[in-house]
């Protein structure tokens, strides 16, 4: 399976930071095939990233976006628009999006089945707080996440991110055999969705992923990738993540 390794650079970089860092980072991506990078910089920065990003192998991907395709909402991206500015993929679901705008399961489903409609790629994030780690509720909570959040949508175009909130800026990673139990556990629940074909997606893991951890985590059975915050943020330190080796 083929990893991806996706930037997210959350409420960071104005357009000209995200031309400099493209500048020094698609020199560095030459002759690297065996990754997908997809970068994520908000949406003021994404045509200019586009720009930068034309003729290079590094994907280009939304934050987030609004599931209805124009009209009177004030404030909100269309999926459309998001194609328009260059865009092959979109992240949905970040607990950041839960956490501090409300975005519940039945939104997270809209917003996936309007992005798949539009024929964008998209990263699906699950993760549990600690709070619920604590109780007990993690596999409950992440199944519900899933279950939901994949109703009536396909499997094709889709990979899933599983970022426990308490490893996200935090510095405080999930240990390999933590990542690994609830990648297969999210395994399980989209074969009990999919069947078969849920044995080829890719399920990213997010928190805390530096260029010191990646081959630990990226080493583990059922993941392929990283959906990186903070480490993304400079070309030396994201390269060296997307460059991971695989410990064995
Ligand atoms: P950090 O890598 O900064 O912990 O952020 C993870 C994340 O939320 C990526 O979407």
């Amino acid at each position: 399976m083929k990893y991806v390794i996706a930037a997210n650079w959350k409420m960071n970089k104005t357009i000209s930071e995200t031309r400099d860092f493209l500048k020094t980072f698609i020199p560095m991506v030459k002759g690297i095939a065996d990754v997908d990078i997809v970068i994520a910089p908000p949406f003021t920065a994404l045509a200019a990233a586009a720009e930068e990003l034309k003729g290079s192998t590094v994907a280009l991907s939304a934050q987030d976006m609004f599931w209805e395709e124009r009209g009177a909402y004030t404030g909100e991206v269309a999926p459309g628009m998001l194609l328009d500015a260059g865009c092959s993929h979109v992240i949905i679901g970040h607990s950041e999006r839960r956490q501090y705008f409300h975005e519940d399961d039945a939104v997270v489903n809209k917003k996936i089945t309007a992005a798949h409609r539009a024929g964008l790629k998209v990263i699906f994030c699950v993760g549990e707080s600690l709070e619920e780690r604590e109780a007990g509720k993690t596999f409950e909570v992440i199944q519900r996440e899933v279950e939901k959040g994949l109703a009536n949508v396909s499997p094709d175009n889709l990979v899933l991110a599983y970022e426990p909130i308490w490893a996200i800026g935090t510095g405080k990673t999930a240990s390999a055999e933590q990542a690994q139990e609830v990648h297969a556990f999210i395994r399980k629940v989209l074969v009990g969705l999919y069947g078969s074909p849920a044995e080829g997606l890719r399920i990213l893991y997010g928190g805390s992923v530096t260029p010191e951890n990646v081959n630990t985590l990226m080493a583990c059975k059922d993941v392929h990738g990283a959906l990186v915050g903070g480490a993304s943020m400079k070309p030396e330190s994201f390269i060296n993540i997307v460059s991971f080796k695989k410990e064995n």
